[in-house]
C-alpha cells in the first residue's frame, strides 16, 4: 500500500485547520495510519529539507517549521502521493486552485517563506524517507 507523509504546518495548526485537513483526506477516501502532534526539532528538519539547503528560503523555512506545533500524519492509499498533492494544490497559496486545501484556505502573508498550511511528500521514495525521519520504526 502506498504511503505519504502529510504535515499540517505550524501556520495551519495555529489557525485550527488540522481537523479540516484531516477531514478532506478522509473524505477523499484515504486512510490515516498514524498521527502525532509535536514542535519539529531543527535536527530532523535539516534532514527533511536537505534538498533545499542553500536556497534563500531554507533558513526562514526551518525557523518557521520549528516555531510551534505541527500535526504529522502517515496517510495510506493507492496513488496517495499524487492524490494528496492534488488535494493540497500548488505550493504558492495565492496561485493554488480553489477547491484545494491551499487554494481554499491559504494566502500570501508577505513573509520570506511561503506559509502554505500543509506539506505532502513529492514521491513514494520521498515519503518513505520522510516517514523514517518523523515516525522511526514505521
Ligand atoms: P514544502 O512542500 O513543505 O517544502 C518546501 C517548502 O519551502 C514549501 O513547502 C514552502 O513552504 C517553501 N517554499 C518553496 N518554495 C519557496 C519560495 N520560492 N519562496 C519561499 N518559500 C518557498
Amino acid at each position: 500500500m502506498e504511503r505519504t507523509l502529510v504535515i499540517v504546518k505550524p501556520d495551519g495548526f495555529k489557525r485550527g485547520l488540522t481537523g479540516e485537513v484531516l477531514r478532506r483526506i478522509e473524505a477523499k477516501g484515504y486512510t490515516l495510519a498514524s498521527l502525532q502532534i509535536m514542535t519539529p526539532d531543527r535536527e530532523r528538519l535539516a534532514q527533511h529539507y536537505a534538498e533545499h539547503e542553500g536556497k534563500p528560503f531554507y533558513q526562514p523555512l526551518v525557523d518557521f517549521m520549528a516555531s510551534g506545533p505541527a500535526t504529522f500524519a502517515i496517510v495510506e492509499g493507492d496513488r496517495v502521493v499524487e492524490g494528496f498533492r492534488s488535494l493540497a494544490g500548488a505550493t504558492d497559496p495565492t496561485a493554488a486552485a480553489p477547491g484545494s486545501i491551499r487554494g481554499d484556505l491559504g494566502r500570501d502573508w508577505g513573509l520570506p517563506v511561503q506559509q502554505n498550511i500543509v506539506h505532502g511528500s513529492d514521491s513514494p521514495e520521498s515519503a518513505e524517507r520522510e516517514i523514517g525521519i518523523w515516525f522511526p520504526g514505521h
